[in-house]
């Protein structure tokens, strides 16, 4: 696997495979590879020629400075494990490298950016649909792989590639969990092991709110979205009321609109802070047919 910092080293090295006619699978990350991270690149070698993994954190879309001066960074592990999981290429470059000096254009995301994360982290989409667009420029690749952990980060790149005309496929990979369903997440290793314990909650929560759904008095409902949103929060206070929420949310999947009604599929969203760990996570639930 070859390391490159700058963005013309990468356009460079990529002619050669895109000469050779492969398909150039990209994911975009931050580092502190897990299993998650390591799920996508594995599935990107799986369907492409030539694999570019890029470790990048992004300050632009930490809205709390303390949030991005904590986040955990060893490129020497993150660069072994991307090796292993089937990277050809590691793009790994410094801020000025992304941000240089004089930097002043911005991508601002419509309305699927409003809510959830949006609304608890003003800017972080900005930031993020700025550094995607960025990335993707750089590395033009035929697929980028995003999790499905981020729900609202999948549906706002989606849409940014289609408003822009970005000649990428955006894929997305479905959210690996630890055995016990805590989203596999670089938080995760900040969770003193009695949040670790109470963080269960959450994947609780998202399985129950498949079974509540599938509950006979649900389905028929007009309003079993509001009905299941208050029942989660009561389950979650009953559970762990020290837990604080920023949200539970039940939203049509691909507008992120509140729905009332749940007729088919419903993306439950959870934004809790446990033991001073935010952490979040959702499930695409589906109702029984009538
Ligand atoms: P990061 O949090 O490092 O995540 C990189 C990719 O890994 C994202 O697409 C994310 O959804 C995915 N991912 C994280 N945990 C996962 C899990 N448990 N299962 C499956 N996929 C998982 O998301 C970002 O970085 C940044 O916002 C980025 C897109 C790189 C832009 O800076």
């Amino acid at each position: 696997m070859e390391r490159l910092t700058t963005a013309s080293s990468v356009r460079f090295r990529l002619r050669e495979a895109r000469k050779a006619e492969q398909v150039i699978g990209y994911v975009p990350t931050m580092g502190a590879l897990h299993e998650g991270h390591l799920s996508l690149i594995r599935q990107a070698g799986s369907e492409c020629g030539t694999v570019v993994v890029s470790v990048f954190v992004n300050p632009t879309q930490f809205n709390d400075a303390a949030d991005l001066e904590a986040y955990p960074r060893d490129l020497a592990r993150d660069a072994a494990l991307a090796e292993e999981a089937g990277a050809d290429l590691l793009f790994a470059p410094e801020a000025g490298e992304m941000y240089p000096e004089g930097f002043q254009t911005h991508i601002t995301p419509g309305a699927l950016a409003k809510p959830l994360e949006g609304h608890f982290r003003p800017g972080h989409f900005e930031g993020v649909c700025t550094v995607v667009a960025k990335l993707l420029n750089i590395v033009q690749p035929d697929r980028a792989y995003f999790g499905e952990k981020d729900w609202q980060q999948l549906k706002v790149v989606e849409r940014m590639v289609l408003d822009l005309n970005l000649p990428t496929a955006i894929v997305s990979v479905p959210t690996v969990r630890e055995p016990d369903g805590l989203a596999m997440s670089s938080r995760n290793a900040r969770l003193s092991p009695d949040a670790r314990e109470r963080a269960r909650v959450i994947p609780y929560l998202l399985d129950t709110a498949q079974e509540l759904l599938e509950s006979a008095t649900t389905e028929t409902r007009t309003d079993s979205g509001p009905v299941l949103r208050q029942w989660l929060v009561s389950l979650l206070e009953s559970h762990q009321p020290a837990a604080q929420v920023d949200y539970i949310a039940v939203m049509d999947p691909e507008t992120l609109h509140e729905i009332n009604e749940i007729r088919d599929r419903a993306l439950v969203a959870i934004a809790l802070h446990i033991g001073g760990v935010r952490l979040i996570d959702n499930r695409i639930i589906t109702a029984p047919p009538r």
